[in-house]
């Protein structure tokens, strides 16, 4: 498997290339990945902002087998029960039906996935809509540069929060300390499949509004920056 020194290139990816991109890759094998690389991925993970520059972050790495199992389980729990909701809302749609499909792979072989990585916050999540925005909003952002560094190196991931239905059972897998909320869970690993492609996602110009909600001026405009 390759080492850091091999896939150290990938990162000079254009950022734009990156993001087309970046999409959610399940299906993993369970070939090991060098430690070197999942500290660099998490160094540029911890280039995120945080609120007030805190930095509250703890990430894990998971690879203990014992541990990947309950998380694994956990997945499963929660996966049990979405996957009825999630398959009737996709009826005949074949891209949903794709999806459903790689997220049941990944709830079939979770554990097999050899790095599991879990961002947490110190703290819990505050009661109020602006807590809540600040809280996660200190955590996101650096998920996200963790998946655009996965991209950019071809290591498979996905941001997952199956597993963290029960924050208790999470502590407890993972031996968190009660102030330490569990946010994301990103399996990583190298892809079984082609991996990485452009993603799809609705227009821009149809999410965008000029200075009130419903005033969408772009609509039918081009758009600047497109490789699809
Ligand atoms: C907050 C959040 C939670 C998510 N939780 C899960 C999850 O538990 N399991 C999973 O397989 N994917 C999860 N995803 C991934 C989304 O399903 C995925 O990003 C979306 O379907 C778009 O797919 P794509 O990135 O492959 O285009 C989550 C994404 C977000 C932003």
């Amino acid at each position: 498997m390759p080492d850091f020194a091999e896939v150290a290139d990938g990162l000079r990816m254009p950022l734009v290339d990156a993001m087309q991109t970046q999409r959610a890759v399940r299906r993993l094998r369970p070939d090991p990945v060098d430690d070197e690389i999942v500290l660099e991925l998490l160094r540029l993970a911890t280039k995120a902002p945080t609120g007030g520059n805190l930095q509250g972050w703890e990430f894990l790495v998971v690879r203990d087998p014992d541990a990947k199992h309950q998380l694994a389980r956990l997945n499963r729990q929660a996966w049990s029960l979405y996957r009825r909701i999630a398959r009737s809302r996709a009826r005949g749609d074949l891209a949903q039906a794709r999806i459903l499909a790689a997220v049941q792979w990944q709830a079939d072989h979770l554990e097999d996935a050899p790095v599991i990585v879990v961002a947490c916050l110190h703290g819990r999540v505050w009661p109020s809509s602006m807590g809540k925005a600040s809280f996660f909003g200190s955590i996101f952002p650096a998920v996200q540069n963790l998946l655009l560094a996965a991209r950019a190196v071809g290591l498979g991931a996905t941001l997952t929060t199956l597993p963290l239905w029960s924050r208790t059972l999470a502590r407890r897998t993972l031996g968190l300390p009660a102030g330490i909320t569990p946010c994301a869970v990103v399996p990583l690993g190298w892809p079984m499949r082609g991996g990485y492609g452009p993603n799809t996602r609705r227009p821009v110009e149809e999410v965008v509004h000029l200075d009130r909600f419903g005033n969408r001026p772009y609509l039918g405009a081009p758009t600047a920056i497109s490789s699809e």
